[in-house]
Order: structure tokens, then sequence, then C-alpha cells
């Protein structure tokens, strides 16, 4: 049977894929958490990242590249899987089962879902809350194009929603990642599940400040 047709190498490319991705999520965390020291750093941020060019666009593709080959196994493992007797593993899977870790795929669409949203508005800019002047300049004022969008409430709460389902994702997805690449094992598994639970809190507190400041007008135009 060849690696990707088989269900473990499917699983790998999975945790290889979800570790890239992850990997955006820090970075982008980071970068956006400048907003927080003023409208300043978040631009310069802007502008320097836009000032990448070509390099922005490799990057680019090979991120769809990864969230393209994450969604499609996503989706036909858990087609398979629910396929497959379900009774047969019941009393197994009852005794890992968690939450996070049944809902994967639902998370997961949701996730996708949010994605969409948010380059329809902050990266193609063609959401009706977007200002004129940051259709016309790239990247223009993205503090004030964050910050007036922030204020309207269903769209902070959209985002908060997105971030607690981020956080469900996350917090079985980390942990799936080492034991899929086999970095874990009855001693170290308690401690990369807490690594995990960790950094989807951090994450969750990390983005979510941000919508919460700007509705209750701390971080303000
Ligand atoms: C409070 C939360 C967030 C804020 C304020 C935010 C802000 C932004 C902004 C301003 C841009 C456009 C940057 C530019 O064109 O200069 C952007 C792009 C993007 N964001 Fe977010 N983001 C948030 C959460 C997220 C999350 C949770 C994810 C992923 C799960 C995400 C994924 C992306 C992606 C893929 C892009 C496109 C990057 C590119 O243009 O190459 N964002 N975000």
């Amino acid at each position: 049977m060849g690696f990707m047709s088989s269900s473990v190498g499917r699983k790998v490319l999975m945790a290889v894929t979800g570790f890239f991705m992850l990997f955006f999520v820090l970075v982008h965390m980071l970068g956006n958490s400048s907003i927080f020291i003023g409208p300043a750093a978040l631009n310069t941020y802007a502008e320097k990242l836009h000032s990448l060019g070509p390099l922005v666009w490799i990057f680019r593709g090979f991120m769809a590249l990864m969230l393209l080959i994450h969604v499609w196994f996503g989706v036909t493992l858990t087609l398979e899987n629910s396929a497959a007797n379900p009774s047969k593993y019941a009393v197994s899977k009852k005794l890992k089962a968690t939450f996070s870790s049944e809902t994967m795929i639902w998370t997961g669409v949701l996730l996708l879902s949010f994605l969409v949203y948010h380059l329809l508005q902050f990266t193609l800019r063609i959401t009706p809350d977007i200002l004129p002047d940051a259709i016309a300049k790239r990247p223009g004022d993205v503090y004030k194009m964050v910050v007036t969008s922030f204020r309207i409430t269903p769209i902070s709460v959209v985002y908060l929603v997105a971030m607690f389902t981020l956080f469900l994702h996350l917090s079985h997805g980390i942990q799936s990642i080492f034991q899929t690449v086999g970095c874990s094992n009855d001693k170290t598994l308690p401690a990369l599940t807490t690594i995990g639970k960790l950094l989807s809190v951090l994450f969750l507190v990390g983005y979510g400040a941000i919508p919460v400041l700007i509705l209750a007008g701390i971080l303000a135009r």
C-alpha cells in the first residue's frame, strides 16, 4: 500500500500540514500583537510585510497548498472512519474521546468558513465594513481598518466565536501532531497535551483581546 493511500501516511500529512499552519497562526498572532503598542507599530509591520513582494506570494502559495492538503485529508479520513463500522471501536474510543477531539471536522469546517470571510474582509477588502481609503491604498492604515471593523459588534462577535473554535481545534490538534509523528509516548503525552492546551489558550487570549479591547474603547482610532 502506498504512503498516500495508507491511513497512517495520510495522518502524517495532516500532522505536517497542521504544523505549518500552527506556525503561521503563531507568527500572525505575534505580528497582530503590535496593535497593542499602537497604530504606528501595526502599520509599520504591515508595510514591512507588503515590501517583501514576490516572497509574500511564494509564502501564500505554500500556505494555500498546506491548507488544501489538510482539508482534503481531514474530510476523506473522517468520511472513511464514519463509513467503517463505528460500534466496533465504541469502547476504546470512549476512553480517549474529548469534546475537542470528537468535533475536529466541525471546528475545522467552521474555521475554513471564517478564513474565507477573513480573507474577503482584510486581504481582498470587499466586505461592506471596509472604508474606501483602505480599498484605495495597500496596506494603508491597517490599524484604522481593523478598529473600524471591530467597532461593529456583530463582526467582533464573529471573531470571538472563531477564536473559540480555533481554541477547540488546536486543544486536540497540537497534541495530535506529536502523537502522529511519534514524538509522544505514555510518559511524555501528558506534558505534550499540556503544551497543546497552553498554546491554544495563548491564541484565544492573544487574538481574542483585539476585538474585546476595541469594543471596550481601549484600542480606538
Ligand atoms: C483578532 C484576530 C485577527 C486579526 C485582527 C487579523 C488581522 C489580519 C489582517 C489585518 C490581515 C491583512 C494583512 C494585510 O493585508 O496587510 C490578515 C490576513 C490574514 N489573516 Fe488574519 N487576523 C486575525 C486572526 C486570524 C486567524 C485566527 C487566522 C487563521 C486561522 C488568520 C489568517 C489570516 C490569513 C491566512 C491572512 C492572509 C495573509 C496574506 O495576506 O498573505 N487571521 N489578518
